[in-house]
């Protein structure tokens, strides 16, 4: 037992010597681990008589308690000593100008979104919004394309694989037209009587397509008026308001063709006009056309799933992808750098937090983008 006196003085007069974690480490195990001396005498207790082991026990276990702690003390030590070491290093000149802290920007789609609220809400629409993950029958079934409808292959949809709790097919809304139905349901569910309602519904949307002009999130802006007599001339002052307030311009001409969407009848595609300046596209007057927005009569069948008499009440709807027109107005070609997350980007595209866009200020250019 001269043996354990010895290996246990041994042993603590490394521990007190250990300069490191790592050193301290290799003591442990050659006293601890599986093969260390205090782990092979624990071994020995097994064959020994009752009689030895009541006195040779307490021995070896005191031994494993002393380095135990001594090991622990120690770390402790290390750690306080290295943090000593490193406070006495690191000294912070209270008197130098604090750094420039890098400003944030307002991004530009969150910018049209809000100039889009400001000019709507101007005309009486509120703003409504509906879920990402929404479910089959609101993104399609609802707004008249049933389940066999060929106009539902064209939307590229990211269906989840699972069906949710209620058996609902799921997936992540492809367009914010869904929001139609969501409003009209509620409008009717506080008043059975339902409508009058106009509202606007930005927000993200999907769609499984990538290139310089598609990526798999983007951004749409709805629009829903419904109310008594509403008829096509309503849709056309409507969105010639708006785009004459968006793009701060008077001489904005607006060219409606005949077009078909399963949930608006007629339907109507938007086209917007253009001036050719020196080779460039600047949007008024009529030299040409680009095409900027899908609107109709709201369908009747749609009227009925949202829960409203359609011999009563009439409406009309548009869409409009929100990051297009972000791009008509700012100057931008790339719609995947929107979502880069690129901070040269937002500097050179971002708006201020002070740019606030109300119709007395300006909603847009002089406001705008700090380039
Ligand atoms: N939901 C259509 C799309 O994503 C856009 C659209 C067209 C919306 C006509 C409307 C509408 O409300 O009336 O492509």
């Amino acid at each position: 037992m001269e043996q354990l006196a010895h290996q246990q003085a041994e042993t603590l007069a490394a521990i007190a010597a250990a300069a490191s974690a790592d050193a301290l480490e290799t003591i442990r195990i050659a006293a601890l681990g599986k093969q260390g001396w205090i782990s092979a005498l624990l071994k020995t207790l097994g064959a020994m008589t009752p009689d030895q082991r009541s006195v040779e026990g307490p021995r070896i276990h005191a031994a494993r308690e002393s380095v135990t702690a001594a090991l622990a003390a120690r770390k402790a030590d290390l750690e306080n000593a290295e943090l000593e070491q490193r406070l006495a290093r690191e000294t912070i000149d209270l008197t130098l100008p604090a750094p420039e802290r890098p400003r944030g920007s307002i991004h530009p789609v969150s910018q049209v979104m809000d100039e889009l609220a400001e000019i709507f809400a101007d005309m009486g629409f509120a703003v409504a919004s509906g879920p990402e993950i929404e479910d089959d029958w609101h993104n399609f079934t609802a707004l008249n394309m049933p389940e066999t409808h060929p106009a539902r292959a064209m939307h590229d949809t990211f269906y989840f694989p699972d069906q949710d709790a209620a058996g609902r097919s799921m997936l992540l809304r492809t367009h914010t037209s869904p929001v139609q139905i969501r409003t009209m349901l509620a409008v009717v569910e506080k008043n059975p009587g339902g409508a009058p309602l106009r509202i606007i519904a930005p927000g993200r949307v999907y769609r499984s397509d990538s290139d310089a002009t598609h990526t798999p999130m983007f951004h749409q802006v709805e629009g829903l008026v419904i109310d008594k007599g509403i008829h096509l001339g309503h849709l056309k002052w409507t969105l010639e308001t708006f785009l004459k307030a968006y793009f701060e311009r008077d001489d904005i001409v607006l060219r409606l063709r005949p077009s078909y969407f399963p949930f608006t009848e007629p339907s109507v595609e938007v086209d917007v006009g253009y001036t050719l300046v020196s080779g460039k596209r600047v949007l008024g007057g009529s030299e040409g056309w680009m095409e900027l927005l899908g609107s109709g009569m709201v369908n009747r069948k749609v009227i009925e799933m949202g829960g409203l008499d359609p011999d009563v009440w009439q409406g009309f709807a548009f869409g409009v992808g929100v990051d297009r027109l972000a791009m008509l107005k700012y100057g931008m070609d790339d719609l995947r750098a929107f979502f880069d997350g690129d901070g040269r980007w937002l500097a050179h595209y971002g708006f201020g937090a002070g740019d606030v866009p109300t119709l007395s200020a300006g909603v847009g250019t002089q406001a705008g983008a700090r380039a």
